[in-house]
Order: C-alpha cells, then sequence, then structure tokens
C-alpha cells in the first residue's frame, strides 16, 4: 500500500484536481511543468481513460509531454495546434494581481509562449507560492549559451539602474554542467529579494542582447487555484474579481497518485 500524500503534496494536488474543473471535451490544452503541473497531467489523464474526456495537450516541455503520453493524453505541438483554449501551469511565486515569477524548472519559455497563445491561464499552486511582492524567489531568465558571461556581466550592470533589493545573478548548474533549457539554452537566477516594479525590470532585462526571455508571467495569469494540506481550495479569478472556496474530498487517501511526487 503507498503512502498518504504530504500536506504540500495534498495542496499541489487539490488545486490540480480542482483546476480539472475548467477543462471540457474538445478543448486544447496547455500543459505546464513541475511537480504541481505533473499532479494535474496525472488528473486529467485519469478523466481521459475512465471518463472519456476528449482533449489534446500541448505541453511545455520534453518532460511534461513524456508524462501525458504516459498518462493516455494526446499530444500535439503548438505550431499544430496554433491557439490553446487554456493553459494549466504552477508558478513559483503569485501576487495580489496574479503576477508570477516562473521558471524554477527550467521551462519558462514554453511556458510563456503557450500560456500567452491561450485564451486563459489558470494557475495551480499551494498557499506557500503567494507573495505580497515579487522576488524573494531567484527570477530565471534565459540566455543564449553565446557569450552568456559577458551578457550575465551586463545584466548585473543592469541591476544596478533597477529597484531591487538584490543584486547576485548566478548560473544555473545541473552537477557539475550548466543546466541546459530545451532549447539548448542556460539559466541565469537572479536573487532579486524583492522586485518594486516588474512591468519596468521585464521590458528591460529583455533588452539585452543574449537574453532570450524572464520569468516574469505578468498579466497572463486569469485564475489561480491555491492549494491546502487539509484539501481545501481557493479559486481567485482576477477579471471577475471573485474568490471561491472550495473543499475536494481526496476519496483515495493512500492515493494511486502518491508515487509521483518529483
Ligand atoms: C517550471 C515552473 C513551475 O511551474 C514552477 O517552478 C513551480 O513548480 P512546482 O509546481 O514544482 O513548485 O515554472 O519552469
Amino acid at each position: 500500500m503507498s503512502k498518504p500524500l504530504s500536506p504540500i503534496e495534498t495542496a499541489k494536488f487539490v488545486a490540480a484536481k480542482r483546476a480539472c474543473d475548467f477543462v471540457e471535451s474538445g478543448m486544447k490544452v496547455g500543459l505546464g511543468t513541475g511537480s504541481t503541473a505533473a499532479w494535474l497531467v496525472r488528473c486529467l489523464g485519469e478523466m481521459v481513460r475512465n471518463d472519456g474526456l476528449d482533449i489534446t495537450g500541448v505541453p511545455t516541455s520534453t518532460r511534461t509531454a513524456e508524462l501525458a503520453r504516459q498518462m493516455g493524453i494526446r499530444v500535439t505541438s503548438l505550431d499544430e495546434a496554433k491557439w490553446l483554449d487554456i493553459t494549466i501551469d504552477g508558478a513559483d511565486e503569485f501576487d495580489g494581481d496574479l503576477n508570477l515569477i516562473k521558471g524554477g524548472g527550467g521551462a519558462l519559455l514554453q511556458e510563456k509562449i503557450v500560456a500567452t497563445a491561450s485564451d486563459r491561464m489558470v494557475v495551480i499552486a499551494d498557499k506557500t507560492k503567494q507573495v505580497e511582492t515579487l522576488g524573494a524567489f531567484p527570477l530565471p531568465v534565459e540566455v543564449v549559451p553565446f557569450g552568456w558571461q559577458t551578457t550575465k556581466a551586463l545584466v548585473e550592470e543592469t541591476l544596478s539602474s533597477l529597484d531591487v533589493l538584490g543584486d547576485e545573478a548566478t548560473l544555473r548548474m545541473n552537477g557539475e554542467s550548466a543546466f541546459i533549457t530545451d532549447e539548448g539554452n542556460y539559466i541565469i537566477d537572479l536573487h532579486l529579494k524583492r522586485i518594486s516594479d516588474p512591468r519596468q525590470f521585464g521590458i528591460v532585462i529583455n533588452q539585452i542582447p543574449g537574453v532570450v526571455e524572464n520569468g516574469l508571467f505578468l498579466d497572463i495569469c486569469d485564475i489561480v487555484v491555491i492549494g491546502h494540506g487539509d484539501g481545501r481550495v481557493e479559486v481567485k479569478d482576477i477579471t471577475l474579481g471573485t474568490t471561491r472556496h472550495d473543499v475536494i474530498e481526496i476519496s483515495h487517501p493512500d492515493n494511486v497518485f502518491s508515487d509521483l511526487a518529483e
């Protein structure tokens, strides 16, 4: 018998489960990346297999694509799908305006392209991701490998002119080597502590040659589903200005998914 889920995994699971309510047969669905998004893919896969849900998934990373296929979800590329009904993804931070930091899992570029090409973006997260001001989580910036040290130096120089508290920039590593994104790029994590003006920050940082994209998702997310360890969920809709409270019944605590936590 598998172990019951920890409170944090329960929070991620119930957020993902509740977000499945936004998905209907016939939809083209952007599938996010990370441990919370992996719960979503599992839950959607269960609906495809057991309830006849008929969707086409557009994954935001090779690992999500692999999991989606394993779960029996039909997968296609964004170029094939062109425009999506909905994207559901995790986040590293979200604020009161549902602006986000993403890219902790290194998939920010595909995630941003896919979310932007969707009618709606729903973020699924546990309560710990909610912040007053963005920036405590290191902001990932994807850069091309060519001349990356020069790009990093330019980014560091630029930080001094921006309203942020921290100025440390580190190359993301995967063991002894640089972490490589699905696009073959590097990631520089910016330890900013507080980003007072994310809009200005995003515009300025993306001007630097060699920078491909940053992990600030501004005005992209429409709804956030916040999961709690006791099964409660809050659904905040920025367009409607509403917050709805629900409880997700976890019918099988020795959950078949409990092997999933990444
Ligand atoms: C990957 C992401 C993830 O959505 C983010 O890192 C949250 O991951 P998790 O659900 O594992 O906490 O942006 O690039």
